[in-house]
């Protein structure tokens, strides 16, 4: 791909722009930052390290200079202000609402074919945020939280049976929150169901670890992680741009999947040049249909208030 943005260089955004450079996704990556000098200063930091790791793809930083994303194939917004300790995600809305709309728009102005991979939180409403401000085909327009829990839940079983995480397939729905579903029932270590070689009672604790992920993190470092939720992005980007058709839980705009519609929210999606190629919609038990329904209104609550904010 000739290019591609990443509109915030802040943790997230410059880990992406690094990991993208590493797996030398693009000719040219653009990180984009308001603050003066930001995005130039990491950018050339990322670039210098380009004959030490093999990589060719040219890594520029702007001080908000949106003409230089012109013609990008895909833009990653991972722009507005990240968790404190103490916050959920959803406090964040009022501020990165208003910044997400801000430069949707403006990105969307130089490159108007471009996907959009939404990465802000609280990232489901995040998602619609900029769905609504870009006013194109949601197939165009998703957010990055899927890939991010389930790495956390495939480490999290990695650990507890001491194999390697790369055996380990999972899928997870829902919100990206304290709401969201990790299914076991649809978790394997190559090929072999995880409750086979996991009690009930391990399977629960790591479920609700992998819930409370990014919070954990926050309680850390205080403010929200970066290596994985921008090695996650970069995944989604390289599966769009060699057109994979891999099969991630991505954030998605749902039509009636799910019995679900006018809602962005984690499904398995199987994701190529094209963006979403494909909503797939798996059978739920009960008892996921249930938690599924519970993330949902979760995520609604939090549509509410955008609404609310009146910026569409
Ligand atoms: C997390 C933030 C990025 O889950 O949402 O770490």
């Amino acid at each position: 791909m000739k290019k591609i943005t990443i509109i915030g260089a802040g943790s997230v955004g410059s880990t992406c722009a690094n990991v993208i450079a590493q797996k030398d996704l693009a000719r040219e990556v653009v990180l984009l930052d308001v603050k003066e000098g930001l995005a130039e200063g990491k950018a050339l930091d990322i670039w210098q390290t380009s004959s030490i790791l093999h990589f060719n793809t040219r890594v520029t930083g702007s001080t908000n200079d949106y003409l230089k994303t012109k013609g990008s194939g895909i833009i990653v917004i991972t722009s507005g202000v990240p968790r404190k300790p103490g916050m959920s995600r959803e406090d964040l809305i009022k501020t990165n609402a208003a910044i997400v709309k801000e430069v949707t728009e403006k990105a969307i102005k130089y490159s108007p074919d471009a996907i959009i991979i939404v990465v802000s939180n609280p990232l489901d409403v995040m998602t619609y945020a900029a769905y609504l401000a870009a006013n194109k085909s949601h197939k165009k327009i998703f957010g990055m939280a899927g890939i991010l829990d389930t790495g956390r839940y495939k480490a999290f079983i990695a650990d507890a049976l001491n194999v390697s995480p790369e055996d380990i397939h999972a899928l997870l729905l829902g919100g990206h929150g304290d709401t969201m579903v990790p299914l076991p029932r649809y978790t394997s270590i190559n090929g072999i169901p995880v409750t086979e070689l996991l009690s009930q009672d391990v399977i629960d604790k790591i479920v609700e670890r992998t819930r409370k992920g990014g919070g954990e993190l926050v309680n850390l470092i205080g403010t929200s992680a970066w290596y994985a939720p921008g090695a996650a992005v970069a995944q989604m980007v390289e599966a769009i741009v060699d057109d994979e058709r891999r099969i991630f839980p991505v954030c998605a705009y749902l039509t009636g999947e799910f019995g679900l519609k006018d809602i962005y929210l984690g499904v398995p999606v199987m994701l190529g040049a094209g963006g979403v190629e494909e909503i797939i919609e798996i059978s739920l038990n009960e008892e996921e249909q249930k938690l599924l329904k519970t993330s949902a209104e979760s995520v609604r609550e939090v549509m509410k208030v955008l609404d609310d904010l009146k910026l569409f």
